[in-house]
């Protein structure tokens, strides 16, 4: 390959069970605990970079069309964080493309710059140790720091005393995990959401009383999820899981001012997996930055699962189970 031919890298979402929800430096994107996830084996983003040494600024391309404002700005940011690793130069040509719809809470940022940050790797000649991706992807959003890996993925806050905090915060693979999991996702809205999560993580950490108190709890909730997974102890990993979230979604609830991503519709989500449950199935549901819903259960149950999901007035069902890490297109590798 040489240096103007393309890298292409394919990367997945994470649903994370034990959330990251704030930020001890935002510049650096160091989270302020633990947090652990599954990356998903559904919503794939594909990203090619090359180095393009004529060309006049970066050229970033999403599902054909030019990136514009925000996004674009984060990805160009990204790039130039490569190229200071790097030592060259040259602008890239970024072409991306999401089978997740982007800004809607369904975590399309963590497969977007896991799949970034491969390919720039590639483009660009950094390391490309797990680690070292993993580091270079949380630059670009902490969550992609996870997608990194296939799987369960813990992802170490690292410790704010250390020498070089960047060095000290990076995802590593769950690999004791005895649990079979399947997330289906409930696309209740797919539209872009009128709060970004980045923001609404920094107001909640400035305002929301509640905060210190669910940080706190969820520093236990990632001893308790660690232990549950080793001991595919599955009512335990739900039930943690269901906790974690709703208690992130009450804190962002009560900044100011408040975030509300929950609607009716979730509501009436979130109340049929309660009826799963009192049916005598296993279904618990997380939440992230957006609408829709995931109900975590066993594989063995997620036809079922779905099919009662599905029941939900407007509801889009996706059934995911866990899925591999980024990894390059076989010819780039
Ligand atoms: C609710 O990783 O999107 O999905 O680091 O600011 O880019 P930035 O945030 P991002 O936040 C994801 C938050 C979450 C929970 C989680 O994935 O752990």
């Amino acid at each position: 390959m040489t240096d103007c031919e393309p890298a292409v890298a394919v990367a997945h979402p994470n649903i994370a069970l034990v959330k990251y929800w704030g930020k001890r430096d935002e510049r650096l994107i160091l989270p302020l605990a633990d947090s652990l996830s599954l990356t998903l084996d559904a919503f794939p983003t594909t990203t090619a970079v090359r180095q393009a040494p004529d060309a006049p600024e970066d050229r970033v391309i999403m599902d054909g069309v030019p990136a514009r404002g925000e996004m674009r700005r984060r990805i160009t940011d990204f790039l130039d964080l490569v190229r200071e690793r790097s030592g060259i130069r040259a602008p890239a040509v970024v072409d991306t493309r999401n089978t997740v719809p982007v800004g809607a809470g369904l975590a399309s940022s963590a497969g977007g710059f896991a799949a970034l940050a491969l390919a720039a790797a590639r483009a660009y000649g950094l390391p490309r140790d797990p680690v070292s991706l993993s580091r270079l992807a949380r630059r670009g959003s902490g969550s992609a720091s996870r997608s990194v890996h296939g799987g369960f993925a813990v992802w170490h806050a690292g410790d704010p005393g250390a020498a070089d905090p960047d060095h000290a915060s990076y995802a590593e693979a769950v690999t004791d995990a005895r649990v079979d999991l399947a997330l289906v996702a409930v696309i209740l809205e797919a539209g872009p959401k009128s709060v970004s999560s980045r923001e609404a993580m920094r107001r909640t950490v400035a305002t929301s009383p509640l905060f210190p108190g669910w940080l706190r709890k969820s520093r236990e909730d990632l001893g308790r999820m660690r232990a549950a997974l080793r001991e595919g102890d599955i009512t335990t990993v739900g039930e943690t899981a269901e906790r974690n979230a709703l208690g992130m979604h009450a804190t962002m609830e009560t900044a100011s001012p408040p975030v509300r991503y929950r609607t009716a519709a979730s509501d009436a989500a979130l109340t049929q997996v309660r009826r799963l449950r009192a049916d005598g199935l296993g279904a618990w549901a997380t939440m992230d930055a957006g609408p829709n819903v995931k109900v975590i259960c066993d594989a063995a149950d997620a036809k079922t699962v779905a099919a009662r999901m599905g029941e939900v007035t407007g509801a889009r069902v996706v059934v995911a189970g866990g899925g591999p890490g980024a990894r390059l297109r076989t010819e780039d590798a």
